[in-house]
């Protein structure tokens, strides 16, 4: 067996069940979940449709590299989302579909750590969990760099010491981020790739909550923007990690891309293609429908405004939730213990959180997602608005 398997921490959910196991709620009130991130708004219509008309395509092997025309499309989308000079994606050798960003950010880093050179891997920390498993089966040390209040939720990569940065080959971030909905300014990203520059690491950017954001002036900048803006010719050393799943509302699709510097891209690809995980045909041609339609994703915007609104119109002040810059995730700092206070709201009012504690480790300044809880607005708007009022009853009485 591989020995690096022994490193894998048991998946949050597992430990939520765990803490969950043995106590029985109180209440006859239906379950509500709001601990797993998975969209629950109806998927666009024109995309279910172009799914079943090309089922037919199941009669080919799709290419590692996807349709062209799936490429063309995922670069028209890029250069106008992220205000890229027109011609600067060329699709051959800048763009690869992937089967979802999951997949695709645990193959990066089989791809780019070198094994042979003590190699150290940064994340945020909490952190989406793929990026550690991914770090640990590539043969790398992970970094957590702890997101805190103190620095608006975002990392703060002058903590890092150059020792750490000499041995970096890759740094994930995560913008909008999972749990915090906190989003990299460009002016960070900027300074993030100049520290790659200096210091030869390649950044992988997960931006798949980049379309989630109530501030409809104001999206979330990019790393592939944030390059353009600084006047680079090439995306050297920035990958960005897109999808259609939050997006799209299509988590069952399996649908992203990857972008960015075509030298990485060029090896990624020929990793991809021994690793065997091209696109199915029909997944590529309903893509191709999703990333050419904006409306439907303006309409799951408000969606998602809505129900954060009137969410926090009943928490009121009874919990420290605000509305996040991205993402639909609400991430309140509690009083006490977050795991006490996920029991405890399961066993009173049978709703279910995600512990903190539970998506961050343990460092030297402490455990960063102690003390807090993540929710998933992704319920209808009743379902969560019935579960806001449940979460006042209950915060008035925990302390
Ligand atoms: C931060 C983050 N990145 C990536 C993913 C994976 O999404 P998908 O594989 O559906 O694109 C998720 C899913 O919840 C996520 O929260």
């Amino acid at each position: 067996m591989n020995p690096d398997l022994e490193h894998l921490q048991p998946y949050p959910f597992e430990r939520l069940r765990q803490l969950l196991s043995g106590v029985t709620p109180k209440t006859g009130k239906q379950t509500i979940n709001l601990s797993v991130g998975e969209p629950k708004h109806t998927p666009p219509g024109i995309v279910t449709e172009a799914l079943i008309t090309h089922l037919h395509r199941l009669a080919n092997y799709p290419l590692t590299r996807g349709r062209r025309e799936l490429r063309e499309a995922i670069g028209e989308w890029l250069i106008n989302r992220f205000h890229l000079p027109q011609a600067s994606l060329d699709p051959d050798r800048h763009i690869l579909p992937v089967n979802g960003t999951r997949e695709a950010l645990f193959a990066f880093a089989q791809t780019v750590i070198d094994r042979s050179k003590a190699p150290v891997a940064i994340m945020p920390n909490p952190f989406y969990q793929i990026y550690e498993g991914a770090v640990l089966l590539a043969g790398a040390e992970p970094w957590y760099l702890n997101t805190t209040e103190a620095d608006g939720y975002l990392p703060n990569f002058s903590s890092v010491p150059d020792t750490v940065w000499r041995r970096c080959q890759l740094v994930y971030v995560c913008t909008p981020g999972n749990p915090t909905g906190a989003v990299l300014p460009e002016q960070a990203l900027q300074g993030l790739i100049e520290l790659a520059d200096r210091f030869d690491f390649v950044i992988a950017s997960d931006e798949c909550y980049s379309e989630i954001y109530p501030d409809q002036a104001g999206p979330p900048p990019g790393l592939l923007g944030a390059a353009a803006a600084m006047g680079r010719k090439d995306f050297r050393r920035c990958m960005v990690f897109h999808s259609l799943s939050k997006r799209s509302n299509l988590p069952g699709m399996r649908s992203g891309f990857v972008a960015g510097d075509a030298e990485i891209m060029d090896r990624f690809f020929q990793y991809r293609t021994y690793h065997g995980c091209a696109m199915p045909p029909a997944t590529q041609a309903a893509s191709t429908v999703a990333w050419q339609d904006e409306s439907h994703v303006v309409e799951n915007r408000r969606y998602y405004t809505d129900k954060f609104s009137a969410v926090l119109d009943v928490i009121g002040n009874s919990l420290a939730a605000g509305q996040p810059e991205g993402a639909f995730y609400l991430w309140p700092k509690l009083r006490g213990s977050d795991t006490e206070f996920a029991r405890e709201l399961y066993r009173e009012q049978n709703l279910i959180v995600l512990p903190g504690s539970f998506l961050s480790r343990d460092t030297e300044a402490g455990n960063p997602g102690y003390g807090y809880v993540r929710m998933a607005l992704v319920a209808p708007l009743d379902e969560c608005v019935d579960a806001a009022g449940r979460i006042r009853e209950f915060s008035g009485s925990f302390t």
